[in-house]
């Protein structure tokens, strides 16, 4: 069918209403199952071996004595393993990673790198083989570490344009009253999901089927079955539960591993990543190295705005991890710069995690913004209104919807803002320090072409089928709420089918895109169904099905900036004898579009700020520049958040929609952590009256630098 935006249902009641998954009650209970504890029968196992050198060759790997243990099937590597077809450009615009393309050749382009995969019996067996295994390495020399005047980086173009520029940007500078020049990183972080990413993969009649935990079970399936020079058809990808994605994903080495071993062997074979593979084989946020320069007038309006933003990428794939994106949508200037640049090194490739870009980015230009605040004695809240841009300050274009000063000035009501002091290091409890700090947020607001099938069964029930994925979110639940309405009947009337690569093109669970992009096109399918069974008599038995393809109305689409916006304040108390900093509120106000789920979006956007928490005081994963290998790569040494460092959150939203999609939606997945991070550390600065300009804020990174001591204790033991 040709899809059309399609108008109001004559009901809509259901979206907008709270409900709990509607597979709740599976995954509490544990009859939910995941990819890896999927029962098969005659299930082999496999188990990777990664590279411990950091650059250099595989001379030789002795399979021999391995192949002699227990239960051991076979071992693949470069030398036995089929050549893939590699030079394609995947459903998201990327090549594929190297890194998931496993065993084409002899080079070792990081630690970390899959060499073999033994595969076994048992998981016992072949982790005990693949333990066992020699493989020996004729090592070269490498560089693992990000330094932020590396000649070899380069502007890069990733998931948007590489550098903007606009203005007289020195002339600018010279000529503003108040100039801020300062530079600020981020380490690496890990996606730490809770499911660790697992496959099997079987061949039954002649079609190739992998049960897998991914964010798009569509995009895997292309990707295997263009690796493999399989016809689409002859391949499906299923993924029913997935236990967290935040980017990590997508095609990956277990997939591609198990399927050879499958091929191989004639029989299952999964393969399961250990939490400490995932650190080198699923992905992660770059470190990233940034430079903020600001010109204002002396009441704080932008007359010119320089971000530059360096990220490390592995030497066989280029990932962008766009920081210096956010300012070319927050902040307005007569002169305006931004630029991505990368640098090419001996370590894994990066990948997308949770606002990508936006949420390194907005720590560095939402503390920026927060130091000339300090600068120009304009309150933080009121700069940013103040430099509110009327259009894309980069584009031009008008904003489909743009609340930011709506949430800014609901979440300095609710927060309490109006009786701050702005003065630092003035507040005290006890030993603790007390401050507060606030930052804007946004993230792109778009949609991707989807299909969907949407059936009307003979018993009076509808069954909607699409390639989506749960990957934690609620997807399932919002799109049960978004077909009720669509069909004009009740959400227990609506049996939605997701994660299966057989019901067509999707977009992936991704970029805060999911629910839009699957919501239109089930939207679009309903409506058609609706018109087809007005003039049906009687449905058959196989039931009425219209299927939907929203290609041609997103391609109809007036450009536009569509993001959703928000406004994130923090409270924090910084003990200044232990260095520890504690979180004890926190306040995100949202303008995120028609919100489908208020208790699956609040569990979003709490969890983007939880991690936003997390961020600022915790995760940081270091590698040894010796061995180029992580220390501790796992999560005892990696620490995230857990509930005790997590105080109250509240997120709540004000009215918004996106004008043009047929139920307003724009997308709660990502925006959630975009400046949380630099709000606790103002809070930071505000408690302390000192600025951290290096994530994580530990404990030893404050008592190195020296607080003021608390004004009414009149101790200073600094
Ligand atoms: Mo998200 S980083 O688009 O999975």
């Amino acid at each position: 069918m040709t899809t059309t935006t399609p108008g109001p249902p004559a009901l809509r009641t259901t979206v907008g209403t709270a409900r709990t998954r509607v597979e709740g009650r599976e995954k509490v209970t544990g009859t939910a199952r995941y990819a890896g504890e999927i029962p098969f029968d005659d299930l082999a196992h496999g188990w990777l071996v990664l590279s411990p050198i950091a650059r250099g060759r595989i001379r030789d790997i002795d399979t021999a004595p391995v192949l002699a243990m227990p239960g051991v099937l076979t071992v693949l590597h470069h030398g036995n393993a089929p050549r893939l077809y590699t030079d394609y450009v995947g459903m998201l615009g990327t090549p594929p990673d190297p890194a998931a393309v496993v065993f084409q050749h002899d080079r070792v382009p990081f630690a970390g790198w899959p060499v073999a995969l033994v595969v076994a019996e048992t998981p016992e067996e072949a982790r005990e083989a693949a333990e066992t295994l020699a493989v020996t390495y004729d090592r070269e020399p490498h560089t693992t570490v990000l330094a932020a005047d590396d000649p070899d980086a380069y502007p890069a173009t990733g998931h948007m344009p590489a550098e903007t520029e606009k203005g007289d940007l020195q002339g600018r500078l010279a000529a503003s009253a108040v100039v801020l020049d300062e530079e600020y990183t981020t380490p690496e972080e890990q996606h730490s999901m809770m499911e660790p990413h697992a496959a099997t993969a079987l061949w039954e009649g002649g079609r190739l089927e992998v049960v897998d935990s991914n964010q798009g079970a569509g995009w895997v399936q292309s990707e295997l079955a263009t690796l493999f020079s399989l016809d689409a058809s002859s391949v499906r990808v299923r993924s029913e539960h997935i236990g967290g994605g935040f980017g990590s994903k997508g095609l990956r080495a277990h997939q591609v591993s198990a399927v050879m071993a499958a091929t191989a062997l004639r029989r299952p074979v999964r393969v399961v990543l250990t939490r400490r593979q995932t650190f080198s084989l699923a992905g992660y946020r770059s470190p990233t190295a940034q430079r903020v320069r600001l010109g204002a007038d002396p009441d704080g309006r932008l007359r010119a705005l320089d971000h530059r933003s360096l990220n490390q990428t592995s030497t066989v794939y280029e990932f962008v991890e766009p920081s210096a994106g956010v300012a070319r949508i927050l902040y307005d200037a007569d002169a305006h710069r931004t630029a991505n640049h990368v640098v090419r090194l001996d370590v894994p490739s990066p990948t997308w995690m949770r606002a990508p870009g936006e949420a390194p980015g907005s720590f560095a230009i939402e503390s920026a913004l927060d130091e000339l605040a300090e600068r120009t004695g304009i309150d933080p809240v009121e700069l940013r209104l103040r430099n509110e841009p009327e259009t894309g300050p980069v584009s031009g274009l008008p904003f489909s919807s743009n609340n930011l000063a709506v949430c800014l000035r609901e979440g300095a009501r609710r927060f309490g803002w109006a009786d701050r002091d702005p003065r630092p290091g003035i507040r005290s409890d006890g030993r603790w320090l007390l401050g507060t700090g606030m930052a804007a947020a946004s993230f792109g607001a778009e949609a991707m072409p989807s299909t969907a099938l949407v059936t009307a069964e003979a018993s009076g029930s509808y069954t909607v089928r699409i390639a989506a994925a749960d990957i934690g979110t609620g997807a399932r639940t919002a799109l049960t709420l978004i077909a009720a309405d669509a069909l004009a009947t009740t959400p227990e009337r609506v049996h939605v089918r997701i994660g299966d690569s057989d019901f067509g093109p999707a977009m992936i669970a991704g970029g805060s895109m999911g629910t839009r992009s699957w919501a239109w096109a089930v939207t679009a399918a309903a409506a058609e169904l609706r018109d087809r069974l007005a003039a049906t008599r009687d449905i058959p038995p196989e039931g009425i099905t219209v299927r939907s393809d929203t290609t041609e109305a997103l391609g109809a689409l007036a450009q536009k900036e569509r993001h959703s916006f928000g406004a994130q304040f923090a409270e924090v108390a910084v003990d200044t004898a232990s260095g520890e900093v504690r979180v004890r509120r926190m306040l995100g106000i949202f303008a995120a579009g028609r919100i489908v789920n208020p208790l699956t979006a609040r569990n979003q956007l709490v969890g983007g700020m939880t991690w936003g928490i997390s961020m600022a005081l915790h995760e940081e994963a270091v590698r040894d520049r010796n061995t180029g290998r992580h220390y501790s790569p796992d999560l005892a040494g990696y620490h995230v958040a857990t509930h005790a460092d997590v105080p109250d959150i509240e997120a709540d939203w004000v009215d918004d929609h996106d004008p043009d999609d047929p139920i307003g939606i724009k997308g709660v997945g990502e925006v959630g952590i975009v400046g949380a991070a630099a709000a606790v550390a103002n809070a930071v600065w505000h408690a302390t009256g000192v600025r951290h300009r290096n994530l994580p804020i530990r404990p030893d990174r404050v008592l190195a630098a020296p607080a003021l001591p608390p004004s009414d204790s009149g101790a200073a033991d600094a």
